[in-house]
């Protein structure tokens, strides 16, 4: 079985997260390069990736505001597409948020039924669409987990002993600290 170290990004992933997102999205810097380096640099806390002997397997990123979660980008490599690294992220996430969120939110493509069956399966409701969401013709559904389903997906990953109860609020990312100690 494929043993995968998942970790908060550091700064020092920068550059295998652009790679890794030019092969799994096919060429065109679908991230760029200032919202890979705002994720691993001052977001990192509620950003993920999961790595198999160095190599990235996958990531997800995602941002905390008023007590919801934006998961922006969830993507695992082709290579690891079905081995359950997606899992182990989902897995880094919820434990994470799990104190300081009420309900998740997505976007993702009509013809992405992957992504919108994990989506499912988190307990997400399809709630609308974002039209040009990255430009012309690029429409995107939103789907939500709202605080119901939230609370009983945060319950389920309770029960399996999975949630860290530790608030976002006590922690602080590597690279904020530099920042406060270089003040
Ligand atoms: C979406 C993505 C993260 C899923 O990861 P994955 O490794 O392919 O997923 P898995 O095979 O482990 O499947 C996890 C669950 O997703 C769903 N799923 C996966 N592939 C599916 C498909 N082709 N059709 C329907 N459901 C599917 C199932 O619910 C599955 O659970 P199950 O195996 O218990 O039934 C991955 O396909 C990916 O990175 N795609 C490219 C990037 C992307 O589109 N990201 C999402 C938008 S940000």
């Amino acid at each position: 079985m494929t043993r995968y170290d998942v970790r908060s990004l550091l700064p020092s992933d920068f550059e295998d997260l652009l790679r890794s997102d030019r092969e799994i999205f096919g060429g065109g810097d679908e991230l760029g390069p200032y919202y890979v380096r705002l994720c691993c640099d001052f977001f990192a806390d509620t950003c993920f990736v999961a790595r198999v002997d160095d190599v990235v397997a996958g990531y997800l990123l995602s941002f905390v505001k008023d007590r919801e979660a934006y998961c922006t980008t969830l993507a695992v490599h082709p290579r690891f597409q079905g081995s359950r690294a997606v899992m182990h992220l989902l897995r880094a996430f919820i434990t994470r948020i799990a104190p300081d969120v009420d309900a998740c939110w997505f976007t993702v493509k009509e013809d992405n039924h992957a992504a919108r069956a994990l989506h499912r399966t988190l307990g997400a409701r399809e709630i609308g669409w974002r039209r040009d969401f990255y430009g012309a013709g690029d429409d995107r559904i939103v789907s939500r987990i709202d605080k119901a389903a939230f609370a009983a997906l945060a319950q389920r990953y309770t029960r399996l002993g999975l949630v860290e109860r530790t608030s976002l609020a006590e922690k602080r990312t590597p690279a904020l600290r530099l920042v406060a100690g270089n003040a």
